[in-house]
């Protein structure tokens, strides 16, 4: 069997040349990092869940006409997605107070925000994802104007879809981070969410008991993080017939 080319080993995901150009295969690893990389562990099952998740969606988001780099879920642990070349920005979106805005500016977790609060961080770990403002990004030619135009209408059409969804079944989205990269077709180019959504990228809070379904399960030490993504599978409706146990792979259609 011909080996497949690595194109880059991520923190969560490994990225290999796909079976077409301008298609990569995304592979959901176990590891669970934090604090850029400083905590870290191999969780059985995560990336199962989060393949899963993450393909939910972005189909969802395809629905609606929000463009995403998903192709189609290949196995149980990866899928084929369109390459594209990844703005150097994480995008946060925050409809609720918590993490680094709390810490920040010192607004108790958990409060309501005026409105949804979009937040841009240059991608670089080195750096520890340092908090930027429109200004760098101009500035620094990391996005045009008509991008910045663009990226924070489809954060806000994001927000409001993943609010709703989540909503749907219980779950409170407190805020999230996207990435988006650029595809070339001739003459233009088209930003689409790339990436993954996950309980890895969101917050995610049971609305009656405020119950974290989240990664910040794992930052925290607050208990089976395959046990709250499982819960949040559950409830959308997608968790695999047999849940992911060590050494038994299944098939999901
Ligand atoms: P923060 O409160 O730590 O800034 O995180 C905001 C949101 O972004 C939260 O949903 C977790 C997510 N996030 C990532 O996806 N990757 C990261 O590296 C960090 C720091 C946060």
């Amino acid at each position: 069997m011909a080996r497949r080319k690595k194109i880059y080993e991520g923190k969560a995901k490994t990225l290999y040349e796909g079976p077409e150009p301008g298609t990569i295969v995304q592979y959901f690893k176990d590891d669970a990092t934090a604090f850029n990389a400083e905590k870290h562990d191999v969780i059985e099952g995560k990336g199962v869940l989060n393949n899963i998740l993450s393909e939910f969606f972005m189909l969802g988001l395809g629905q609606i006409g929000v463009p995403t780099h998903f192709l189609k879920r290949l196995n149980m642990r990866e899928q084929l997605v369109r390459s594209c070349e990844i703005i150097p920005l994480e995008i946060i979106v925050r409809n609720y107070a918590a993490g680094s805005i709390s810490k920040r500016l010192g607004i108790d977790e958990g409060t309501q925000l005026p409105r949804p609060i979009v937040e841009y961080c240059y991608k670089d770990d080195a750096l520890g994802d340092p908090l930027v403002t429109e200004e760098h990004i101009a500035a620094f030619g990391w996005a045009s104007q008509q991008d910045m135009d663009d990226i924070l209408s489809l954060a806000l059409r994001v927000n409001d879809f993943l609010s709703g969804v989540f909503l749907a079944v219980g779950i409170r989205l407190v805020d999230f981070k996207i990435e988006i990269g650029r595809i070339y077709e001739g003459d233009f180019q088209r930003l689409v969410i790339a990436d993954e959504i996950s309980p890895d990228s969101c917050r995610l809070w049971d609305i009656n008991t405020g119950q974290k379904l989240d990664k910040d399960v794992f930052r925290r030490d607050l208990g089976s993080l395959t046990d709250a993504y499982s819960e949040v599978a559950r409830r959308l409706g997608v968790m695999p017939n047999n849940p992911p146990a060590p050494g038994k792979p299944t098939l999901v259609n």
